[in-house]
């Protein structure tokens, strides 16, 4: 199918004709996006029955998340439309990308966080890219609605996924699949915080097939976490928790639209518990040397736990078919929440600085 010569140009460059720009839009990219689809033999064993595992790895995007494809359209169409200030309520990684990308167009950028719920790596992003930080004494729903109504009176553009040119930038990640695969895969699991990210995928799928550059539809299947999984239980979750900090989330501002892209898909909304997060995040880590942040990982317990042996109550495939070639998209770099990871680093072996000693405790 497609082989681009402007893969290492960014989402906007790359997948241009499909996307809401003209000659007009200042293009403000850090070349995101062509991230790679890691073909997972041990993850394919372990589902077994013929079936294939592919990791979209998301955390090599420049800020270290998926929210790079969808900022570059934002920034870009608000740059555009002359805005000099964006805002947005983010778990972390959407405001490293907010912040990224507006120091790169020279605007200012302002975002609302739930104080005490971010992880370190991405704190620190936002104070590095320069962006105004505030912490506030809520979850993200709560700043999120503050986003909103300070969008409804200042002169501020909102770049959360409630932009719709967030949600056509991240869209270019099916895209990349179905040019990698040659055809879109028979099955999409992912990870649903404010549930952006699931609907872009779906209409970035639905594109290609509509265009013809797919045959088929993959079935979605969404994994929140089991302490915020307002989809899941059809009902708003007051005080969301997880150790996932990036989808601790409890009114997700795409759930509609979520919601439909999983039952029209013929997919599931399923919850992975937090203890199911960890040991899936240090699995792919110790067994394909990837290392996500938690969010991420809940893809991959989700796969786990669409394991053949294990018959599914919630998803109308009841078991993931046959040669399935199975998509897991994991959204964000380990790097990103080193406090999780510090219980990792407990037990470290010390030694004098001689040979025989290390010999010793190998
Ligand atoms: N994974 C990671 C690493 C995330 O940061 C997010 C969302 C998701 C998954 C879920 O994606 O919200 O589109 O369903 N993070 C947002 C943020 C909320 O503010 O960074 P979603």
């Amino acid at each position: 199918m497609f082989s681009s010569p402007l893969h290492d140009r960014g989402v906007i460059a790359r997948w241009r004709p499909y996307l809401p720009v003209t000659d007009a839009t200042p293009v403000v990219s850090l070349n995101e996006g062509s991230t790679p689809l890691i073909h997972s033999p041990k993850l394919s064993a372990l589902v077994g029955r013929g079936c294939e595992v592919f990791v979209k790895y998301e955390g090599l995007n420049p800020t270290g998340s998926f929210k790079d494809r969808g900022m570059t359209m934002a920034i870009s169409k608000a740059v555009e439309g002359g805005a000099k200030a964006v805002i947005c309520a983010s778990t972390g990684n959407t405001s490293a990308a907010a912040a990224a990308y507006a120091a790169r167009a020279g605007i200012t950028c302002i975002v609302l966080l739930p104080a005490g719920k971010i992880a370190l790596g991405k704190l620190a992003q936002a104070f590095m890219y320069g962006s105004k930080v505030v912490a506030i004494d809520g979850n993200f729903d709560d700043a999120l609605r503050l986003v909103r109504e300070i969008g409804e009176t200042e002169p501020i553009a909102i770049v959360n996924s409630i932009n719709p040119f967030r949600l056509e930038g991240q869209k270019t990640a099916s895209f990349e699949i179905i040019d990698v695969l040659g055809d879109a895969p028979d099955v999409h699991i992912m990870p649903v915080g404010n549930a952006g990210n699931i609907s872009a995928y779906w209409l970035g799928y639905r594109e290609f097939h509509q265009l013809g550059k797919a045959t088929k539809l993959p079935k979605m299947i969404g994994f929140q976490a089991a302490g915020s999984a307002p989809i899941y239980y059809g009902k708003v979750v007051e005080n969301p928790d997880t150790i996932a900090t990036a989808i601790r989330i409890g009114n997700p501002a795409s759930w509609s639209l979520a919601s439909a892209a999983m039952k029209d898909s013929g997919g599931a909304c399923d919850i992975v518990t937090d203890e199911e997060i960890l040991a899936a995040q240090r699995w792919l880590a110790a067994n394909e040397g990837i290392f996500v942040e938690p969010a991420s990982a809940a893809s991959i317990a989700g796969l786990l736990k669409c394991q053949s042996d294990r018959r599914c109550d919630v998803c109308p495939m009841r078991f993931i078919p046959e040669g399935s070639r199975i998509v897991c998209t994991v959204t964000g770099h380990g790097l990103k929440d080193p406090d999780v990871a510090k219980d990792a680093i407990r037990g470290i072996s010390t030694a004098p600085a001689e040979k025989s000693a290390i010999l010793r405790l190998l």
